[in-house]
């Protein structure tokens, strides 16, 4: 995730600026940079750790006392020097870093490039810079004022210009910004982390709110130009408390973070008045996708639980016959594949190597690949002909679960893009994204519940085997809650396609087998209610995943956590959350290293 450092006071810069960089490390970054104001601009860039920056400014006289700084994570553009920030106009005198995503930035770039500007990099942050050079008129708070106007998207910026010594502005939309306020000067950041060393005093910014900063003076005003009063507060967390926003793991904090996910997810990427889907990294390639009528996808643990997911919605909304298969097996099985099959991988990191070596494969064989990925500029983002990006920030700990319910939502959004190529009415497109608008709020009722899914797993957290089971849409998410139990707490647990069970599993259970039952009010409610009723008849215990509402269910099971009510289809990004939580309580509870699983790695890159 981008980071960002500014500083304006009576200090030398340049050492507060590496040091806040290095705390905003943790959030992981693929390039960073810096740009110091004193008469002329001094700017260095490069790719990798701060080391690298670290290295490449040694021994050259880098002074000033404003500047501004950036770790970048890659969204629009490969990580490179070009597409690393600060970002400059066409002559090098406005300097700007900037978090988040201007949705509209396509538009800008083409029309600024009408005008004349030149653009250096392939990003969207670079049109914030060339706008404020439109709109320079000699007063840089005016025009970032105007700037801020045309754009549209999530935003946090810090400017300064070349002209306008002693002089910075910072701006805030829908990505966090603060201001630390030091005895020697003013440190704006992305994240108090990169603040603390200096000063504990703190001012957050709120959606709309500028700060302008004029040597050790500043005032906040809204867009309208009116000023604001703002309060100081104090942080008293420590820097690993703060690198975990509070939570006591990453893992939790990643659980919590999943409602602004799917936001950033679907973030530009919906044209609800035509039931469709933008997806931006698909433009050039739709004659391609028009023409396929099978699709291969691939992928490991739980990205290939999605991909499961994946299937069901492609074939019944979008008539395209799918296929989801383990990475590792797909290689070394006959593939019936021809001209009008896409592979489709999906990854997180981007770099998991039986992935990579399916789709290396795939382009071999000359069948178009495409890419589900959250890491820019990665592997298999390179690797594939298109894709789509997850933009949800970097997954640090080793269970993946903000990862799983984005991929759902780009399968979504996918299935919405092929679908309504193919059969797919308006009215049913206008449906998925009435109801995929509604996923953020449902998610956080969800956790809203926490407490009750921690007594829960108070209460099951000694057993030694659990079954996970669902049917359907459903059945995928029994095979994640199974792995994410197993992962993080150590304890055997396995799904089932719940029709299955009287097969062979039912011999397994009594009462120390406990079942969780993922049992929305579907197309399958019923069927799913007889297995119910098979593992109660045998003494075992169940603990449901119900849609609200359902009365019934609470009279035969021996625990329910309830979901809100949403389309069949996307149930999955609902009922995996309070597995996911299970898991995560029943690790603590247990003592495990919930963050780093014994035996595991967060990036497989062995095949
Ligand atoms: O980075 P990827 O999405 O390609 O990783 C795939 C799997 O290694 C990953 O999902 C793994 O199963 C997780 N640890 C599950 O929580």
């Amino acid at each position: 995730m981008c980071g960002i450092v500014g500083y304006i006071g009576k200090k030398e810069s340049l050492p507060i600026l590496i040091d806040g960089l290095k705390r905003l490390e943790y959030r992981g970054y693929d390039s960073a940079g810096i740009a110091i104001q004193n008469g002329a601009i001094q700017n260095y860039k490069s790719v990798g750790k701060i080391d690298q920056l670290e290295k490449k400014i040694k021994g050259i006289d880098l002074f000033g006392n404003l500047g501004i700084a950036h770790t970048r994570w890659a969204t629009h553009g490969a990580p490179s020097e070009e597409n690393a920030h600060p970002h400059c106009d066409c002559e090098g005198k406005i300097w700007i870093v900037h978090n988040g995503i201007i949705e509209n930035y396509q538009k800008i770039k083409e029309e600024l490039q009408i005008e004349g500007h030149v653009f250096a990099s392939e990003t969207d942050s670079e049109v914030v810079a060339h706008l404020i050079e439109k709109f320079y008129k000699g007063n840089l708070l005016e025009a970032v004022r105007l700037t801020l106007g045309e754009i549209i998207g999530a935003y946090s910026l810090v400017v300064f210009h070349k002209d306008e010594p002693g002089k910075m502005v910072a701006a805030k939309k829908g990505s966090p910004l603060v201001l630390g306020l030091a005895d020697d000067g003013i440190i704006v950041a992305s994240d108090v982390t990169a603040i603390i060393r200096q000063t504990r005093n703190v001012i957050y910014l709120e959606d709309g709110e500028i700060a302008f900063f004029e040597n050790e003076n500043f005032k906040i005003l809204n867009f309208n130009n009116e000023e604001k009063e703002k309060e100081t507060q104090k942080i008293e967390w420590s820097l690993e408390e703060l690198e975990k926003k509070g939570y006591s793991h990453f893992m939790l904090k990643e659980i919590f973070e999943q409602p602004n996910c799917i936001i950033d997810s679907l973030r530009g990427r919906l044209i609800p008045s035509e039931g469709k889907a933008k997806l931006g990294g698909l433009d050039d390639d739709v004659k391609n996708l028009s023409e396929i009528d099978n699709l291969a996808m691939v992928s490991c643990g739980t990205a290939h639980y999605a991909s499961l997911i994946g299937e069901y919605m492609l074939e019944e909304y979008a008539d395209i016959p799918s296929k989801a298969s383990v990475a590792s097996e797909f290689r070394y099985r006959k593939q019936l594949l021809n001209k009008n099959t896409a592979v489709l991988a999906l990854s997180q990191s981007g770099e998991t190597a039986d992935t990579l070596a399916a789709i290396v494969e795939a382009n071999d064989k000359n069948i178009f690949t495409l890419g589900i990925v959250n890491t820019v500029g990665s592997s298999i983002a390179r690797a594939t002909k298109a894709g789509v990006y997850n933009h949800i920030g970097p997954e640090i700990a080793v269970a993946s679960t903000k990862a799983f319910t984005s991929q759902v939502t780009i399968l979504t959004l996918l299935t919405l893009f092929l679908g309504r190529m193919k059969n797919m009415s308006l009215a049913t497109g206008e449906r998925i994204i009435k109801e995929l608008n509604k996923l953020p709020s449902q998610i956080e009722k969800i956790l809203k519940n926490e407490d009750e899914i921690k007594r829960i797993a108070q209460k099951y957290y000694k057993v030694s085997n659990f079954a996970f089971l669902g049917r359907k849409y459903n059945y995928p998410v029994a095979l994640e809650g199974a792995l994410k139990l197993k992962e993080v707490s150590y304890i055997h647990a396995e799904g089932f396609e719940s029709g299955e069970i009287k097969h062979g599993p039912l011999a397994l259970i009594d009462e120390n087998f406990p079942s969780f039952f993922i049992i929305p009010q579907d197309s399958v409610y019923e069927k799913n209610l007889s297995n119910v009723q098979e593992i109660k008849a045998r003494g075992g215990k169940v603990i449901a995943i119900a849609t609200e509402g359902d009365e019934e269910i609470e009279k035969i099971v021996d625990d329910v956590i309830y979901i809100p009510k949403t389309l069949e289809m996307l149930t999955p990004i609902l009922s995996v959350i309070p597995l996911q939580l299970f898991a995560y309580y029943v690790a603590c509870l247990n003592g495990r290293d919930v963050d780093k699983p014994r035996n595991l790695a967060k990036s497989v890159t062995v095949e």
